[in-house]
């Protein structure tokens, strides 16, 4: 069988990797992938992007299944136009994608079901939005309404910044979001405490399953310092999701959300990210939906995951998830990613890359923004690559990361040091 995997991230590169272990796989596409993919026979780069073109050569080349990586193309109507067409594609409808693409749906959805999640008030006003946040106090959360890659939310510490933050969404729109429709709106919202972590899991309309556990570092520099990213580096489990905290976001969380969705004429189909807020007492809010999966979380993910992909992705498309039982590799996966020099804000394009090693069995090197020029491998994104390594515990994982990353070189390489920090034994993880 032949498999199209959507995107050209970290994410992407680890899918369509899991998927070559697959015994019915015969073929990998990935559209258009990355300078890993495209020196890898295993996968075939395909350049297109626009959903109806896509589906139209998915169908003269036989795909069947299609699996989204990204929320653009989500967002975009993808899985809506393969469907209509009756092809198989594991990802959400652009009506579901909302719990991701719009704070405001997803944000009034919650409240509707009863979901937990910090108090909010959205606005398109921004005079009362200001009114708002003078009523309330800092510290106090300032999101921008709309797809904005990780870079439309503002943890405001004093009032000044969140008046700011309201300024720069509404009245300048500095951060360059792709608003919804009715223009500029910002979601702002209570402060939440405690230690976050990615809650991710399957859903096929009706059934769930979650897959292992995860944590990722949204900060650009070590100790959890420095501006806001995608992802700086992820490892699987988090220890801080508990047996108790895991029912608890199951029960309190996905499974109403799920329902409600149903209820509500929207079934959710694909994967959906939780990100977690989990406090000192073990209770859980939610902070955001991800209509997909994480990135870098996927990749320590795909590390652990021992059950066929092909296998699971068929059920997903089935409505027959609840025959499932996912197996994972006991050990820790780890992942590092290795950003371009000037990331987040501005990053470098053209830096050659070299000393990538060869996959090994405990350690495999996930590319993201790298393209192949003239056969030389160069950076062309943001976050270049993340070694991903698995190993029997945290600080041997770090260790082992370490190693490989270090071997790895590109003018401007930024990368964390303390990636798992959290996960280290003896770390007070609050509960
Ligand atoms: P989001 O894109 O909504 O997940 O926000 C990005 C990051 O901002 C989150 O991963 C948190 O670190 C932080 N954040 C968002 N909302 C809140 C909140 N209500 N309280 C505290 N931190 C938040
Ligand atoms: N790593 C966070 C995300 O994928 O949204």
């Amino acid at each position: 069988m032949k498999v199209l995997v959507i995107g050209s991230g970290g994410r992407e590169h680890a899918l369509a990797w899991r998927l070559s272990q697959a015994t019915r796989v015969s073929k990998i596409y990935v559209a258009p992938g990355n300078g890993g993919t495209a020196t890898d026979s295993r996968f075939h780069g395909i350049d297109i992007t626009d959903p109806v073109a896509l589906r139209e050569w998915a169908a003269k080349e036989k795909i069947a299944l299609t699996v989204v990586g990204p929320e653009a193309p989500l967002a975009a109507g993808v899985v809506d136009e393969f469907r209509a067409h009756n092809m198989r594609i594991f990802g959400p409808t652009q009506a579901a994608a909302q719990l991701e693409s719009s704070k405001a749906f997803s944000k009034a959805f919650m409240k509707r079901h009863k979901i937990p999640t910090a108090d909010y008030e959205a606005f398109t006003d921004a005079a009362a939005a200001h009114a708002y946040i003078d009523a309330k106090g800092a510290p106090i959360v300032v999101k921008a309404d709309g797809l904005a890659a990780g870079k439309g939310v503002v943890v405001a510490v004093t009032v000044a910044e969140a008046h700011e933050a309201v300024d720069f969404m509404l009245l300048d729109n500095k951060f360059g979001v792709s608003h919804n429709d009715g223009g500029a709106r910002v979601v702002i919202e209570e402060f939440l405490q405690g230690e976050e972590a990615s809650f991710i899991v399957m859903c096929d309309g009706k059934n769930v399953t979650a897959l292992a556990t995860s944590q990722d570092h949204k900060r650009l520099l070590d100790g959890d310092q420095g501006p806001n990213t995608g992802g700086m580096g992820a490892y699987s489990p988090a220890p801080v999701v508990t047996a108790e905290v895991h029912a608890r976001a199951m029960r309190e969380i996905i499974l109403p959300t799920i329902r409600g969705m149903e209820k509500d004429g929207i079934p959710y189909t694909g994967f959906l990210y939780a990100g977690l807020m989990i406090d000192g007492k073990g209770q859980v809010k939610t902070l955001e939906f991800n209509c997909r999966m994480g990135d870098p979380e996927t990749q320590p993910i795909m590390m652990r995951l021992k059950s066929d992909l092909f296998e699971v992705f068929w059920h997903a498309t089935d409505g027959t998830l609840d025959t499932v039982d996912l197996e994972w590799d006991r050990r820790v996966a780890l992942g590092v990613v290795m950003a371009a020099h000037g990331y987040p804000l501005a990053p470098r394009k053209g830096d050659r890359v070299d000393g990538i090693p060869a996959e090994a069995p405990d350690a495999v090197v996930f590319h993201a923004g790298t393209t192949l020029d003239a056969g030389a491998l160069q950076t062309s994104g943001g976050r270049v690559l993340c070694v991903t390594v698995l190993a029997d515990n945290v600080k041997l994982a770090q260790q082992r990361a370490y190693e490989v990353a270090a071997r790895i070189r590109f003018d401007g390489a930024q990368y964390r040091k303390d990636i798992g920090f959290r996960a280290l034994p003896g770390r007070d993880a609050g509960h």
